[in-house]
């Protein structure tokens, strides 16, 4: 036995390669039942939410898992197979996952890590290669994995990544590509290993329903967790705006970091307010030297509040060299929140959605949302190298050479900027 750092030094040594089975290149984007409906899942639901996601544009902005979240077994039969609740899923699991890819969408499930899910459902401990090849039969995609029940096994990096490895073998070996998501809720570092055996590895507890101040914990992919068959037009407008879906997509999939946090005066019934200046490079949409850099102004105060930023502070990790370049040239502030649709337009796709029962109702369905960006169609890494308008959000104003972004921003609110590089005679020169 060695002693448990030189074990986890060797497991840090043997963990130096990703994944690499083509999946999540860059974040899953989809739904899943969990926030809205907890147990109360059924094959209804996952059709009509599938047909929604659909007929609203989300599949064609990229949204393509339906994840079914907890509580679908009823225990295992004789040969140790889980069996589906024959009353939630009268038809079986294969038909689900065949509804969902006859829709051009693709079907998620969920397990745990553990003896019971969280639910209290039978999970997975020591049935990995038996569940994996299941799930594989039947068509599943995506393999949510929860962390309840998991026996004790928890405690060390390596306690924690043996007991996950066990599935990430057992799906790879049905030969079936299967998004693996770990969710340990960020025990045991998942940061640090987590990318070696999964697609997905969550860092933090569940999400929730509030937006009245920033929480740390939740860098919160793209998994829509809300009832879309009483989606109001106004969130489908926000989970619509493929300007700030193409910074979630961008093909560097280098994250954005928190430059400065200061906490203000303006006081509400959670206490002091804060504000923040997020930043980080994405994709060059202007095909020069220079990156776009992503600029977040995070107002978490109750009420409105001009919010700025030196262009020093926005690149201050890019190293001295670039640090200095960056600064010295002109820079096209694009708003990516102003190219969303309208709420009428949201409204008026809503309306129009067979799955509402009423496509008869006079609204015209291919010509509402005409304009939105079409992910099925084109990528959004091409789309960003043709700098594809839709992606790039609203031109505003140009910052000068070592000048200040500046943004007013609602009361816990977010501004999301997009810079752009401006040629410079010098940088032009270089290019030539
Ligand atoms: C299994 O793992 C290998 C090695 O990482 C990878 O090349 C392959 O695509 C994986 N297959 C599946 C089905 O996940
Ligand atoms: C168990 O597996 C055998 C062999 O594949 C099969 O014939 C039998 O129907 C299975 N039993 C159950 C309960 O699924
Ligand atoms: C931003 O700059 C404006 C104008 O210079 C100033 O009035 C405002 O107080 C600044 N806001 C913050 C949050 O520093
Ligand atoms: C963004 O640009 C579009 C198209 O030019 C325009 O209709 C919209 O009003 C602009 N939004 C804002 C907030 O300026
Ligand atoms: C469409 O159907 C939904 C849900 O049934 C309903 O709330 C809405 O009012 C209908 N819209 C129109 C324009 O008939
Ligand atoms: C809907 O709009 C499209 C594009 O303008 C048009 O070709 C089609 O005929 C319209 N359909 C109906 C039922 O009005
Ligand atoms: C998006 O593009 C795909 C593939 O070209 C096409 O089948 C689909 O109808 C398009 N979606 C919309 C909403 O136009």
């Amino acid at each position: 036995m060695l002693p448990s750092y030189l074990t986890t030094l060797a497991l840090l040594a043997q963990l130096s390669v990703a994944v690499n089975n083509g999946l999540a290149r860059t974040p899953q984007m989809g739904w899943d039942n969990w926030n809205s409906f907890g147990c109360d899942v059924s094959e209804e639901l996952l059709q009509g939410t599938a047909r929604l996601i659909v007929d609203y544009g989300l599949k064609d902005l990229g949204y393509q898992y339906v994840i079914l979240d907890d509580c679908w077994s009823n225990g295992r039969d004789g040969n140790g197979s889980l069996v589906p609740n024959s009353k939630k899923f009268p038809n079986g699991m294969a038909a689900v996952a065949e509804d969902m890819h006859s829709l051009g969408l693709k079907f998620g499930i969920y397990s745990s890590a553990g003896v019971y899910t969280c639910g209290g459902y039978a999970g997975s401990l020591g049935y990995e290669e038996i569940d994996a090849q299941n799930w594989a039969d039947w068509g599943v995609d995506y393999l949510k994995y929860d962390n309840c029940y998991n026996s004790g096994q928890a405690g060390t990096q390596l306690i924690s990544h043996d007991r996950y490895n066990v599935m990430a073998k057992a799906l790879n070996a049905t030969g079936r590509p299967i998004l693996y998501s770990l969710c340990n809720w960020g025990e045991d570092y998942p940061w640090n290993w987590g990318s070696t055996i999964a697609n997905s590895w969550r860092i933090s507890g569940d999400v929730t329903d509030f937006y009245d101040r920033p929480d740390d914990r939740c860098p919160c992919p793209l998994i829509l967790g809300n009832d879309l068959r009483i989606v109001k037009a106004q969130d489908l407008a926000i989970i619509s705006n493929q300007a700030v879906i193409a910074v979630n997509q961008d093909p560097l999939g280098s994250s954005a970091s928190r430059r400065w946090h200061y906490e203000t005066e303006d006081i509400d019934e959670y206490g002091k307010g804060s504000i923040q200046l997020w930043s980080g490079s994405l994709y060059s949409t202007t095909g020069g030297d220079y990156n776009d850099i992503l600029v977040v102004f995070l107002n978490g105060n109750n009420s409105p509040t001009t919010m700025n930023a030196t262009l020093v502070d926005i690149f201050t990790d890019l190293g001295t060299a670039r640090l200095a370049a960056y600064a010295a040239i002109s820079w096209e502030v694009r708003d990516l929140w102003g190219s969303r649709m309208s709420n009428e337009e949201a409204q008026a796709i809503i309306d129009a959605s067979s799955a509402t029962g009423n496509l008869t109702s006079g609204y015209n369905a291919t010509t509402v949302g005409e304009g939105r960006y079409n992910a099925t169609a084109k990528s959004y890494a091409q789309g960003l190298a043709d700098a594809d308008p839709l992606l790039l959000g609203n031109a505003t104003t140009t910052v000068q050479p070592s000048g200040t972004v500046t943004a007013d921003v609602d009361r816990h609110g977010v501004a999301m900027l997009r810079l752009r590089a401006i040629p410079t005679e010098a940088t032009m020169k270089r290019e030539l």
